[in-house]
């Protein structure tokens, strides 16, 4: 930790002061033997665990040939057949292509390049509390102030902002159903008093909130904003970078809210832990970039193309998506109960395994309860569980296991959290009542 603070610039956040030794499946042990059960996942990056056998092999035998040539000097199979894979499994039922990157950040920035290229016009609209990267253009996207934006700025204009369907918080104070998705038709408002409909390239959203805390907006939410883009010729990108891959219980999120995007922005569980990102979209939008308009050194790097395609066989061969289900019921299940027991738990919620839970003071005044929530948190470390916090007020609990993980090792992870819950909010309901 001393070599860490002397080497390391203090920006680069530390989760927990774990040095790791080595991992597998859902476990993690560190340099003096300590283990953990590891429901970050690197932040969503190993929905089939750590070092699944079918990407270690795979990586193996194309480190064996050759590593890195850069696909526009010298091309390989591998990119093809990727995004072959990708166009055919994205949803939307139109020839699609597919362009490959390293990461998240770069995944959306080419998406919003090329969104522009294809319409021919400037404007972006993102959501409030969204995550889209830590590049200048993802953070223009991004939301959330601190840590992210400040004392970056000047970021790229033409960004606009608008609500998201956060109900548990909305920005409107209206109540679902009974709002009738404002918030989603408020978007036909923006045009007239924001940026005119004919400025905008693109919308662009996480069908689930990642960062902002796990926020899933209501079934209908999705399908009008598309409506409205569409009726005015603007592009709908869907951030699929820690949505997918089986994480809400369908390959991508968008196929749970029966949209089809025109660009999808994929990376994280992509790569099985290897760094690849994805920009699949309707082959005319993707074409829209000149030669030589897209590219990068590494994009779709042969090894981590062959660790993708070793990724997209496991989902073909194994029913992750049912199993993602289960694990949201069991959670849900649980934190229902938590949430009885202690009125500082003031949202449970999620699709699939994409679960949250959302701490406040009160119920009543719905304060955020960061601290209490990094208290959550380490307490579960030192005994041996690894989980991570979301949300723009940092009061959110969220899951991010394997979506193969074993039962019992997900039963100790919750009682792990239990244990922890209990110990930084007391014994719950009673306490409570009485004003401990
Ligand atoms: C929804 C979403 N988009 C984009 C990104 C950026 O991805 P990366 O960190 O790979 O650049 C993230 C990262 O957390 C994310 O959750």
């Amino acid at each position: 930790m001393r070599r860490r603070a002397d080497a390391v610039p203090r920006g680069v956040y530390l989760g927990t002061p774990v040095y790791v030794e080595r991992a597998e499946g859902t476990v993690i042990e560190d340099v003096d033997g300590n283990c953990f059960i590891d429901l970050a996942g690197g932040i969503g990056c190993l929905n089939i665990g750590h070092r699944p056998p079918a990407v270690v092999e795979a990586i193996r035998s194309q480190a064996d040939r050759y590593m890195h040539t850069c696909f526009q000097v010298l091309p390989y199979e591998s990119y093809v057949r990727l995004a072959e894979r990708l166009n055919q499994l994205v949803p939307g039922n139109f020839p699609k292509k597919t362009f490959l990157v390293n990461s998240g950040a770069e995944a959306v920035e080419n998406a919003v390049k090329i969104a522009r290229a294809y319409t021919r016009r400037p404007a972006i609209i993102a959501f409030e509390d969204a995550f889209h990267g830590r590049t200048m253009m993802t953070l223009s996207l991004t939301s959330k102030t601190h840590p992210y934006k400040e004392g970056f700025e000047p970021f790229p204009g033409d960004v606009y902002r608008i609500p998201y369907a956060y109900c548990y918080r909305c920005s409107y104070s209206l109540k679902y159903p009974d709002c009738e998705v404002y918030c989603a038709k408020h978007l036909e408002d923006t045009f007239k008093r924001v940026v005119a409909a004919e400025s905008v390239a693109a919308v662009i959203a996480e069908p689930v909130l990642g960062e902002g805390g796990f926020v899933n907006p209501p079934p209908e939410f999705f399908k009008i904003i598309v409506d409205i883009c569409h009726r005015h010729g603007i592009l709908f990108i869907a951030d699929e970078v820690q949505t997918g891959f089986g994480r809400t219980g369908a390959l991508f999120a968008c196929e749970r809210y029966g949209i089809e995007p025109d660009l999808l922005a994929a990376a994280k569980s992509l790569g099985g832990g290897l760094p690849i990102g994805a920009v699949t979209g309707r082959a005319e939008v993707m074409d829209a970039p000149g030669p030589g308009g897209l590219g990068g050194t590494f994009g779709g790097n042969p090894v981590c193309c062959e660790a993708a395609l070793a990724v997209l066989d496991t989902f073909d061969r194994n029913d992750l998506f049912a199993l993602a289900n289960q694990l949201g019921d069991r959670f849900q299940q649980c934190a229902r109960k938590w949430q009885a027991q202690w009125p500082q738990i003031g949202d449970v919620r999620g699709l699939g395994a994409m679960q949250a839970m959302e701490f406040v003071k009160s119920r009543e005044s719905r304060e955020p309860a960061a601290d209490e929530v990094k208290q959550i948190i380490q307490h579960c470390y030192e005994h041996g569980l690894i989980v991570l916090s979301a949300g723009t007020y940092g009061n959110v609990i969220r899951l991010l296991m394997p979506l193969n993980i074993e039962d019992n090792q997900f039963e100790e992870a919750l009682s792990v959290l239990e244990s922890a819950i209990a110990s930084v909010l007391g014994a719950g309901r009673e306490l409570a009542l009485h004003g401990a």
